[in-house]
């Protein structure tokens, strides 16, 4: 079966294998190069699908794009176009993130409402009703809408909720906004500081700073922003998610370049569950037995706490942990869909609402899964690594948005794992 994944489960895992960029940092990012007059240079670039995607839309409205070795190089000086083609806006969630980016650089975006995994409702009125506040008029058909300003202007912002793309339109709108943007409840994600971090490596100004527990960035508006070479940061998601693989069969592994200092939750977890992590400058070491130990209760939270991103590949280990666990999904409602696809190995999982209550068999049985959104697939691909026997996990278009070769990966750290 094409576009699938066959692997072998039930080894051990030893050896190194390296860390990729991060896709929810990349992405952003390469709205943010729209707002740069002449080339940006982002290095250590991940090469996912989501990436190709991005790269396809900045194409269709102008950016020249080229790619050496690891590198992107981004030149937007003949950007023209305000109108986002459909079909590929529709594939992908991040292409909202060109909103503000568009809205900086045209004063008008024209876009179908974004696609992207499968995992909730995930709407995107944050984002407009913040960017209405900052001088912007949204007109909304049926299936596209169309966003006009005739001056962006500075304003003082506060999420309802600290949203990771609403706070990216936000500053990617503010950087050529006259005046001072105060965005107030910001997303404290490590990419929101990538982001600024690149945009300030142009030119921006932008501070960002705590006030009793919640994050505040002042954007001063209006600077304009130099070509740049910015290195993006390693995926803390995809770390997580390897380091997790291990927990299931045990084994030990280096992960090179893995950001531990971004990755401080899912860290802990693995030593709660009976890991020793050893953390160098130049990576992570995981060393752990063959069964872990459960979780008797977890919630996904916003950023230092635990993930969303990496709670299906949790909760694939969990269904053989030495006894009974819970975990509760705050922010993504559907993630739990992935569920039947691991009853179907065996797992003996309850969900109650957002809540799975996870009960530890001896071992999943390899079958056909179907990936069906992109961290429920790597998850199933962990499932499959810890299954007696052969499992095929299907649609592996999903794991390759964000994923640049799970199965390499897993190859160097001794699976018999394969793309077919
Ligand atoms: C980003 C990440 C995604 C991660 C998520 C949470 C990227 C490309 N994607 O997604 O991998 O899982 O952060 O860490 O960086 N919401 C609204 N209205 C809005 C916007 C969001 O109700 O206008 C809700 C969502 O449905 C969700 C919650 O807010 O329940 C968090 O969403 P948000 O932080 O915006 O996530 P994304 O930026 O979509």
């Amino acid at each position: 079966m094409l576009d699938s994944i066959h692997v072998r489960g039930g080894n051990p895992l030893f050896g190194e294998t390296k860390i990729q960029g991060s896709k929810n940092a990349v992405l952003p990012i390469m709205a943010a190069a729209l707002l740069v007059e002449g080339v940006s240079v982002i290095e250590n670039c991940p090469k996912i699908t989501d990436v190709d995607h991005m790269q396809k839309l900045l194409t269709e409205i102008g950016c020249i794009i080229h790619w050496r070795n690891r590198s992107l190089y981004i030149n937007a000086s003949n950007a023209n176009d305000n109108k986002m083609n459909s079909e590929s806006v529709g594939k992908m969630r991040s292409s909202i993130m060109l909103l503000g980016a568009m809205l900086g650089r045209f004063g008008k975006a024209v876009m179908n409402y974004p696609g992207g995994c499968v995992i909730g409702a995930r709407p995107i009125d944050i984002h407009l009703e913040a960017l209405k506040k900052m001088g912007v008029s949204i007109e909304k058909e049926k299936s596209y809408f169309t966003a006009t300003t005739d001056k962006l202007t500075g304003s003082v912002i506060e999420l309802p909720i600290p949203s990771v793309g609403a706070s990216e339109n936000v500053i990617l709108a503010a950087v050529n906004a006259k005046g001072v943007t105060i965005l107030k409840n910001a997303a404290p994600e490590p990419e929101i500081v990538a982001l600024c971090d690149f945009l300030k490596a142009a030119g921006a100004k932008i501070d960002i700073k705590e006030e009793k527990g919640k994050v505040i960035i002042v954007i001063y508006g209006g600077r304009a922003l130099n070509p740049v070479t910015f290195r993006i940061p390693t995926d803390r998601i995809v770390a997580g998610t390897y380091m997790l693989g291990v927990l299931g069969v045990g084994g030990h592994v280096f992960l090179e370049d893995a950001p531990a200092g971004h990755m401080r939750a899912v860290i802990e977890l693995a030593k709660e569950m009976n890991a020793d992590v050893d953390i160098t400058d130049k990576g992570i070491a995981v060393l752990a037995d063959c069964i872990a130990k459960p979780i008797p209760y977890l919630e996904t939270d916003i950023y230092p706490l635990f993930p969303t991103d990496l709670q299906s590949q949790l909760l694939s280990i969990l269904t053989i942990a030495d006894g009974e666990s819970v975990i509760c999904e705050k922010i993504f409602e559907d993630r739990l869909k992935i569920v039947p696809q691991l009853k179907k190995m065996g797992a003996d999982i309850t969900v109650n609402g957002n809540t799975a209550t996870i009960r530890g068999v001896n071992r999943l049985k390899g079958t056909k899964v179907k990936a069906k959104e992109l961290r429920g697939g790597a998850a199933l691909v962990i499932a499959g690594i810890i299954a007696e026997g052969n499992t095929i996990i299907s649609k592996r278009h999903f794991i390759e948005r964000g994923y640049e070769d799970i199965a390499r990966d897993f190859r160097n750290l001794g699976v018999i794992i394969n793309n077919v």
